[in-house]
């Protein structure tokens, strides 16, 4: 069997509701998994949540719940918007799932047998929010460097995995393969990190009953970090399943936030090859959201909801929106300001007056019907070209996963159409029976765009796409088309009839 093309985001905590920083690494593996399955390519896409460790615990204990409760309770929080947020994920993986437990237990032991593993005392900090352990030299001002928190001290004994053991391997990895590790900025942060030499990592917690219990020491939990790096290889049935494992792992794309950039290429390469296991193709660290200018926090009660945004502009202007406004590895900020901008601007009219209009007049001057194109002038071939670029650039795009730059290359697009419905002035020709078959090549190529737009924009706004699609009498689902076979210029047959529907993208006022 073809090796699917693996994707992968973080598994949440369910100590919290998801926001618009978690949807975004979701939305924007999504947005890659539709692309891929669009190529004819087997796609897996996993997501899912992380259900174990200390701050788990807390929230379950303040919530006066078991925590296996709570994460019962708050998984469906995340099932829910994903659903609503229209993310295609093969599967959904739980931590506390008793096969994910069981390939966690027999992945510890195997590295405990092999003696890379060993108990030892961890005297040193601890952030529970961010299941951090942190030296004294990296606290900044007492506090956690990466979240800026109180940092508990702890003083237990642990098991450490050797991680020292493989620092030369997994930089010599980095070095040899550049796009491992992606963007370059990060990638080179890794590289310094890892040169001022690992220290060995502390894989349990004493103290602790919330987490999977180590086969070799049940007075122990393992660490819910190397518990939760294990989803990536336990929900495609590592040690169950071996012939499917295979026909899956290793991932092509993790995706990750910045900050736990260091847990997927350092600590995780390491795990996999004291496993015997092959690396990810690549990890990608994106940039984080902020709102209004300021970190989303619960304490600033600031974090916003996808709900919020999905009942206001609907679920494809929301992934619209977060994929074109923010570059894929650089830190963003959000605001109802550029979201309304982009909504009016770039949807309303660039994409939904357009296909409108075009429609329109397909139904006023052909009665509904698709015409027939005769020969295509300069401005037409112009329409083709453009088009054909337009699909190189966005899998040019999609190879660097600059989705915001693929979205602007087919709103270039997009621009040169409306040029071309405004220079046609198909409503002239119209007024001259002379130009009847001139008028109907105009029309059609329209037309074809629109059906070149639908797929073009489908791994971004699969439902707008969909309407465009039956709008145009398209047959079937717009995802059952491929590329680059469906990207040939002329495929839409003439004498289907087109439907024109209400407005895709109603504008809102500003002023309300
Ligand atoms: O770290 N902007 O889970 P988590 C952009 N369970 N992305 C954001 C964001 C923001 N403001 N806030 C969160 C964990 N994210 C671990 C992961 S993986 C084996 C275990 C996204 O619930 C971003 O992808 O804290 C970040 O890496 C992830 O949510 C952290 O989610």
């Amino acid at each position: 069997m073809e090796k699917a093309f693996y994707i992968t985001t973080p598994i949440y905590y369910v100590n919290d509701l998801p926001h618009i920083g978690t949807a975004y690494t979701t939305v924007a593996a999504d947005v890659l998994a539709r692309y891929h399955r669009l190529k004819g390519e087997r796609v897996f896409f996993l997501t899912g949540t992380d259900e174990h460790g200390q701050h788990v615990a807390r929230a379950a204990e303040k919530a006066g719940v078991t925590p296996q409760e709570w994460a019962d309770q708050m998984v469906t929080h995340f099932t829910e918007v994903w659903k609503r947020l229209n993310i295609s994920n093969d599967f959904f993986i739980r931590t506390t799932d008793p096969r994910h437990m069981r390939v966690a237990q027999e992945f510890i032991q195997k590295l405990y047998d092999q003696g890379d593993i060993y108990l030892d005392v961890y005297e040193g900090w601890y952030c529970v929010p961010d299941e951090s352990f942190w030296l004294p030299s990296q606290l900044v001002e007492g506090k956690c460097p990466q979240c800026g928190r109180e940092v508990d001290m702890l003083q237990e004994e642990n098991y450490f995995f050797k991680l020292s053991a493989y620092g030369d391997r997994v930089l010599e990895h980095i070095l040899n393969n550049p796009d491992f590790v992606q963007p370059e900025m990060r990638r080179n942060e890794v590289i310094s990190f890892i040169k001022q030499g690992l220290t060995d990592q502390s894989i349990s917690r004493k103290n602790l009953s919330w987490g999977i219990p180590l086969p070799f020491d049940n007075s122990q939990v393992m660490y819910v970090w190397f518990d939760a790096l294990l989803n990536y290889v336990s929900a495609i049935d590592y040690g169950v399943d071996q012939a499917r494992f295979e026909s899956i792992w290793p991932a092509d794309w993790h995706l990750v936030g910045k900050e736990i950039l260091r847990f997927h290429a350092i600590i995780w390469p390491a795990m996999l090859m004291a496993a015997g296991l092959p690396l990810p193709g690549h990890i990608y660290a994106h940039g984080w959201l902020t709102v209004e200018g300021e970190k989303m926090s619960k304490s600033k009660g600031n974090a916003i909801s996808p709900h919020v945004l999905l009942d206001e502009f609907g679920v494809d202007a929301y992934r619209y929106y977060f994929m074109r406004e923010f570059s894929f590895g650089y830190d963003g900020n959000f605001s109802r300001e550029t979201l309304v901008g982009r909504y009016n601007s770039e949807l309303a009219n660039d994409l939904g007056n357009l296909v409108s209009r075009v429609l329109a007049m397909v139904e006023r001057y052909r009665g509904g019907i698709i015409p027939e194109p005769s020969e295509m002038a300069g401005d037409d071939q112009v329409l083709e070209e453009t088009s054909k670029r337009t699909f190189r650039e966005v899998e040019t795009h999609f190879q660097n996963l600059s989705f915001n730059e693929a979205l602007s290359s087919i709103w270039s697009f997009l621009k040169v159409v409306n040029r071309y419905v405004d220079e046609t002035a198909a409503w002239d020709l119209n007024k001259d029976a002379s130009k009847a078959r001139r008028l109907d090549t105009v029309l059609y190529n329209q037309l074809e765009c629109l059906r070149l737009v639908a797929l073009m924009i489908q791994p971004f706004m699969p439902d707008t796409a969909q309407k465009m699609w039956t709008r145009l009498g398209g047959k079937g689902p717009v995802s059952s088309c491929r590329l680059p076979t469906s990207t040939a210029w002329g495929l839409l047959e003439p004498g289907g009839r087109i439907n024109k529907g209400p407005a895709l993208f109603p504008r809102i006022e500003t002023d309300k």
